[in-house]
């Protein structure tokens, strides 16, 4: 590589040979998450096997051969927009992804990483754009995805975290992830509360949607969205065989 030059970043669905990279990588970026809530290899190996094409990570090319520097894992499901309240744990089939449903009308994305060293350089983008290549290439209504809120511990002594959400909107706040999915298309469709395990957010997030201004309806009636219903824990680590999330 020339002095100076940026590391050439590529992205692609995830193999299995990136799964130890990317459960080492949960533990980096998402350090206030308890050990259910972050996404383990198994949990890898099984959305590989449920979803691959859902599945995207962002390598970097080094003179040792290429790095995992970032990354997302997706699911397709329907969405109850008038029953928003779930938790993370909820939504992801405790992170297994057993309630994929292949002819879900959303995307969900239950998490997008980058690595500390190499934000800002437009990954977290590039993998956006992966998932929104992915909802226009399945016909899909668009993204769901619950965001954290980083930076409300700075404003959570005179800002309830609903008017931190508003003036981040408006832009008179800077969220680390927040504002980036706004500049990346995404719209505040609620709070989630209880959602996650995050101090610095009350464990808050937001509701965020991006909708596919090219989705065609078919000709199938839409099946009615149900909310979504707590998922049982399993007793010991292993895939739980949950109930479809809100179709
Ligand atoms: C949120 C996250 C994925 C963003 O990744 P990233 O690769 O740094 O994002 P990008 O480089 O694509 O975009 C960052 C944007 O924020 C801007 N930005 C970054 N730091 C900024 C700052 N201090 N002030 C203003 N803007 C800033 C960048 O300029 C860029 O905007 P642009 O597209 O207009 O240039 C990353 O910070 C992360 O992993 N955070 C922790 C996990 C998380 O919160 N994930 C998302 C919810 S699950």
């Amino acid at each position: 590589m020339i002095p100076g030059e940026r590391p050439s970043i590529t992205i692609l669905n995830t193999q299995q040979e990136h799964v130890p990279a990317l459960a080492e990588l949960q533990r980096i970026v998402f350090p206030t998450l308890t050990d259910d809530e972050l996404l383990t290899e198994e949990k890898y190996l099984k959305h590989l096997e449920i979803f691959p094409e859902g599945q995207f990570v962002a390598l970097m090319r080094t003179p040792d051969g290429d790095r995992v520097v970032g990354a997302t894992s997706t699911f397709r499901t329907n969405f109850d927009f008038d029953h928003i309240q779930h938790t993370f744990l909820e939504a992801s089939a405790d992170g297994w992804l057993t309630n994929h449903d292949p002819n879900g009308e959303w995307l969900y994305g239950i998490d997008l990483a980058v690595h500390p060293e190499f934000r800002g350089r437009h990954i977290g983008r590039r993998l956006y754009e992966a998932r929104q290549q992915l909802v226009y290439e399945l016909n899909l209504r668009g993204e769901i995805a619950g965001g954290m809120l980083p930076g409300y511990h700075y404003h959570r002594r005179k800002l309830t975290i609903a008017q931190y959400v508003l003036r981040v909107k408006q832009g008179r706040i800077f969220d680390p992830t927040l504002t980036m999915q706004l500049k990346n298309g995404f719209r505040i469709r609620g709070i989630l509360y209880n959602h996650l395990t995050d101090p610095r957010s009350n464990n808050a997030a937001s509701l965020i949607v991006r909708e596919n201004p090219y989705y065609r309806p078919t000709q199938e009636a839409p099946r009615r969205a149900r909310p979504v219903r707590r998922v049982p824990r399993p007793s010991r680590p292993g895939p739980s065989p949950a109930p479809p999330f809100g179709i």
